[in-house]
């Protein structure tokens, strides 16, 4: 612990795309950082492609694959006997999409595995380290001055999410949607693939799970006060390049960034990503909890960050409120 005097950002999926590009701000503006993916050999790989020696050495790497709870809960176990006092901020980034599968793939708890990994994963992994980071030291170090920071839960949004946006009301496969969560009430395992209990579309299972994490920034906003945790949620922008497409068909992932680039203009790089994640996990101006931050989807050389409305799917009490309650009895953090 003694080698952690400064504050320590906890970020997963650092192997590629956004989360890897977030780790050089971060350094720059004197945080340490642990990083979780499920492979540390491939982790520290890309990390020393991108940075130097000495601000590899800011970095510790913690081996949880987030489709395994048992792994999150002995990951965390770890985290917390190594940097307690000093977590800072959580950024939940990781995130799979696989939608050309033709029947759901599942997790080591049974669960349809993208709604695993990005929502059930992080939300345990929330759950188990909101206390540590509320509890930490108020007091860090960032670049040789102390300063007192409020900690934080940043976790990755999308567009695809939200329907108010023109993105979140694309019909293919359909939009996101939790509908009653009658899949969730049943105990979300085989043959259930879907949240709202219907038939397995992979890329909506994708959305649903995004969905729930925007949903799950607004209850932790609700039930911890902004004065001991600051939780907000993003839109990067659009990384059309980035490896998250990986299992899109090959035209697809040829025109999808052309697409982005020079029609909707809402294409970002993978730099510019990992910047903005950055900036709204630590930065002080960005202070809100219960936020969903985004660039629009239009780039402009000067576009400002702002609060981006959110739909009703994301926003209603009643709704979220028994997300967050399923959510917490599928990780098995309640009673079913
Ligand atoms: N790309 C976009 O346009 C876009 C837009 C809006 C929001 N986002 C969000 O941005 C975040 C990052 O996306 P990206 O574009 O940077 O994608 P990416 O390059 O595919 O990165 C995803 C990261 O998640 C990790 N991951 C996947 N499954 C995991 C598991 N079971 N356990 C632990 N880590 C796992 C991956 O590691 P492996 O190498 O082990 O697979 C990788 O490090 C996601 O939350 C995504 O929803 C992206």
């Amino acid at each position: 612990m003694e080698k952690f005097k400064q504050g320590v950002v906890i970020i997963t999926g650092t192997t590629s795309g956004v989360g890897l590009n977030t780790l050089k701000p971060l350094i720059s503006s004197g945080w340490q950082i642990v990083a979780i993916n499920r492979s540390n050999k491939r982790a520290i790989e890309a990390a020393s492609i991108l940075l130097g020696q000495n601000d590899l050495k800011k970095i510790s790497f913690i081996e949880i694959d987030l489709s395994d709870l048992n792994q999150v809960r002995k990951g965390v176990q770890e985290i917390s006997s190594k940097f307690k006092n000093n977590c800072k901020v959580l950024i939940c980034n990781a995130a799979v999409y696989k939608p050309r599968l033709k029947k759901p793939e599942r997790s080591v708890q049974g669960f349809e595995n993208s709604m695993a990994v990005n929502h059930f994963g992080h939300f345990l992994l929330i759950n188990l380290l909101i206390n540590d980071l509320i509890n930490s030291d108020k007091e860090i170090n960032l670049n040789g001055k102390n300063i007192l920071f409020t900690p934080r839960i940043t976790i990755l949004g999308t567009v695809t999410a939200n329907y108010v946006e023109l993105g979140g009301k694309i019909p293919i496969p359909a939009p996101a949607d939790l509908g009653d969560l009658a899949g969730f009430e049943k105990g979300f395992l085989s043959p259930i693939s879907m949240a709202n209990g219907k038939k397995f579309k992979p890329g909506k299972a994708y959305k649903d799970s995004k969905l729930c994490n925007m949903i799950t920034v607004q209850e932790l906003a609700k039930r911890y006060p902004p004065e001991k945790i600051i939780c907000n949620s993003l839109y990067p922008g659009c990384v059309a390049n980035s490896r998250l497409f990986r299992n899109t068909p090959l035209i697809f992932r040829l025109l999808f960034p052309l697409f982005q680039k020079f029609i909707t203009r809402g294409y970002v790089t993978e730099k510019l990503a990992g910047q903005r994640v950055a900036s709204v996990a630590t930065d002080r101006d960005l202070f809100q909890s219960g936020v969903h931050w985004s660039w629009g989807n239009r780039q402009k050389l000067v576009g400002k960050v702002f609060s981006q409305k959110l739909s009703k799917r994301i926003i209603d009490t009643e709704l979220s409120q028994r997300t967050w309650d399923l959510s917490m009895k599928l990780v098995g953090l309640k009673k079913i």
